[in-house]
Formats: C-alpha cells, structure tokens, sequence
C-alpha cells in the first residue's frame, strides 16, 4: 500500500515559485528606468529617441532632460519616409504631454534641416512644432525605437 504524498511535497513547487516570482518582482523594480520607459511614463511613445542611448538625465521637478548618444546618429521615419536626424546631446523640456525648447533632432523636408523646437501628445497623435508650424502624425508610427543609419559611413 503507497503512503500518501506528504502535503509538503505538493506545496513545495507553488512555494518556489513563488519565490522566484518575488525575485524577478524585485529584480525589475530595482532596474533603472531608461530614457524610453520615460518617454512612455509621460504618455510618448519610444520610437522618438533611437534605440541606443548612452545615458540621459531627466529632472522630475523641473522636466529638464539631456539624453546623450554615443554619436549623432541618422534614421528613417515610417511612414513617408522622413529623414531625422539626432544630434549626440538632445536637451529639453518634457511635462505633462509636451516636450518643449526641444533641441538636437531636426527633420529632412522641402530640401533643408528643420529642427524640431517641440513635441505634443494627444495620445493617438504627436504633433510635432517646427517654430510656428505644426504637423500631426499618429503615435503608433513611432511605437518602435528607429535603429541608428550608417553610423560609420559619411563624414556628415
Ligand atoms: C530640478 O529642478 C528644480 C526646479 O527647477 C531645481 O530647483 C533643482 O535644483 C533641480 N535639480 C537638479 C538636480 O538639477
């Protein structure tokens, strides 16, 4: 006649994973922030800094940031086709949804750099200010972090 389980043996599996749960629970609050989870924390989404970032600063009192990048650094944005262009210190000011006194991305349109001085979110869209002018596109465009071009290639 077998001995029934000892109610331990059952139990045992739940209680470890258990404690591997509170183990990844405090594993990912203690990992820092990146810039990108900032940028969703105030209701932007990632795709408006590229994907490698070296460091940034962000002052949760006054919305001071400066995000650094390794180089400066060129993409594509979906869907017409924008060239954007980043420069190796981006600074600005981000609270509530608006990035302002935006400095160090520019975009590619009518043959010239315009830089972008802001950024608004309306949830489904982002209107970007270039000085006066204005252009809405939808967030979702920018859901995903643009891999930096041709890093290494020209001398521009
Ligand atoms: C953050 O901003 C506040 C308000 O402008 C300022 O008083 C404070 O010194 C800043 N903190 C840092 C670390 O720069």
């Amino acid at each position: 006649m077998s001995t029934p389980r000892p109610p331990l043996m059952a139990t045992s599996p739940i209680l470890l994973i258990f404690c591997l749960s509170l183990l990844a629970a405090a594993s990912t609050t203690s990992k820092a922030i990146s810039a990108h989870d900032e940028l969703i924390n105030y209701g932007f989404p990632v795709g408006l800094l590229p994907a490698d970032i070296d460091s940034y600063t962000l002052n949760h009192t006054s919305g001071a940031f400066t995000v650094l990048l390794g180089d400066k650094c060129r993409v594509t944005l979906p869907p017409d086709n924008y060239l954007a262009s980043y420069s190796k210190r981006i600074t600005g000011k981000i609270d509530g949804n608006r990035i302002a006194e935006l400095d160090g991305i520019s975009v590619r349109a009518f043959f010239k750099w315009w830089g972008i001085t802001g950024i608004r979110s309306s949830g489904q869209d982002l209107v970007f200010e270039v000085g006066m002018v204005t252009a809405k596109y939808p967030s979702k465009n920018f859901d995903v972090s643009p891999p930096c071009e041709g890093l290494r290639s020209s001398s521009s």
